[in-house]
């Protein structure tokens, strides 16, 4: 009778082994001019997914659910964290596009302790808004200090034009702080609505002003072609003025929209799909096959490649049983020699991402626009914005 129990009770036990799918509740920009997020960040979630699945331990499968926020809309994001904690009970919430709503869904995570695993969302206060977050992307801060920093040796006079919102504010605060540092000057600093901007009547102003060069933000996809258009159609390359900014206003899936207009525009930024890394070359060539020669990889990519591969880290190491306090002390010890942007990891004190920052320049590489990276400006930078506030 005892050896039945246990039989039964081994079995049982296997049988439930057998079932465990661990839930990943996805928050995501999948329509409107930022639709880009949610389709990069799906597309390289289910690419690891198919390349790894028989690394994850026997019987452990993983589930995303995936929910539109359509665009920066934080009531939105904090409602949908809810129904996929409540009505879905997922283990895990990952991407978010827009910082407003992560910053809504923050207070969510730490109600119902579920880690917050962000592929994107780059304000630097983000992180501080919930212990169970940890970021895969960047910081604005990261691109924009060392951005300003190059500049100041090339251009002595600068103007800033961000999108009214807290990653444009760290955009031209960090652009700002850096280009000073340097000896530059600004001479001027405008901020557009980030919804539907027309970019006419201020980039004229910056026209007028003559500046060197024009630092720029604003959310990467369609915005990024539409202020670069409108930068070219203004007069303003022709009248010497450089465009600058982090690689959000050359995002690799763009180039090819923006057209020649975009070629000598430099950036500072942690991913280029051009880059000659052999990770890279291998991750670029695994997506093209699995979506096209005509489709590439951004940022977007390869934050939720990063943070898949994180995830499946957690996931073997907890036999797909998730404990969120385990799991955060995992994704703290997180890190990657050898990612498609370079060596990776996460901050411990901060749970934000530790990466190099890579000066680029678009050109033409057989023929199509690229990002081709010239030189690391910056290695294993830490969120600048922290490392100030813990100086302070
Ligand atoms: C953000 O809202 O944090 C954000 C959105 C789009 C970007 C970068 C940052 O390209």
């Amino acid at each position: 009778m005892k050896r039945v129990v246990a039989c039964l009770a081994a079995s049982l036990l296997a049988s439930a082994a057998a079932a465990q799918t661990v839930k990943i509740g996805v928050v995501n920009t999948f329509t409107g001019p930022q639709a880009m997020f949610g389709e990069m960040t799906e597309r390289a979630f289910k690419l690891y997914q198919k390349l790894h699945d028989k690394d994850l331990p026997p019987g452990v499968k993983l589930e995303l659910v995936s929910r539109d926020d359509g665009g920066p809309n934080p009531d939105k994001a904090r409602q949908l964290a809810q129904e996929l904690i409540v009505r879905d009970r997922v283990h895990l919430l990952a991407g978010v596009a827009f910082t407003p709503n992560a910053m809504a869904m923050a207070p969510v995570a730490t109600e119902a302790k579920v880690p917050l695993i962000l592929t994107n969302a780059g304000t630097s206060v983000v992180t501080t808004r919930s212990p169970y977050i940890a970021r895969f992307s960047f910081t604005i801060w990261q691109s924009c200090v060392p951005l300003g920093e190059w500049a100041a040796k090339k251009f002595k006079r600068a103007y800033t034009l961000v999108s009214d919102y807290a990653p444009g504010h760290d955009a031209e605060t960090a652009f700002t702080q850096g280009f000073k540092a340097g000896g530059g000057e600004i001479v001027g600093a405008v901020r557009v609505p980030l919804q539907n901007p027309d970019f006419a009547p201020y980039l004229q102003r910056v026209k007028d002003a003559k500046p060197d060069a024009l630092m720029v933000f604003i959310p990467a996809g369609k915005t990024s072609t539409s202020v670069m258009k409108a930068f070219s159609d203004l007069g303003l390359a022709a009248a010497g003025i450089k465009l600058i900014g982090p690689g959000d206003i050359t995002t690799d899936e763009e180039l090819p929209n923006m057209g020649d207009v975009a070629l000598g525009v430099t950036t500072v930024h942690h991913y280029s799909a051009a880059a000659e890394r052999p990770a890279n070359r291998r991750f670029v060539e695994a997506w093209k096959k699995e979506y096209g020669a005509a489709s590439t990889p951004n940022f977007a990519a390869v934050a939720a490649w990063d943070a898949m591969d994180a995830i499946f880290q957690v996931v073997r190491a907890q036999k797909g049983n998730i404990d969120p306090e385990r799991t955060m002390e995992l994704l703290k010890a997180y890190r990657n020699a050898d990612s498609p942007r370079g060596p990776i990891a996460i901050d411990p004190e901060t749970r934000d991402i530790v990466q190099n920052e890579y000066l680029r320049e678009v050109r033409k590489v057989g023929g199509q626009l690229a990002n081709v990276e010239l030189e690391t400006v910056a290695t294993a930078v830490k969120d600048p914005w922290k490392e100030m506030q813990r100086k302070k």
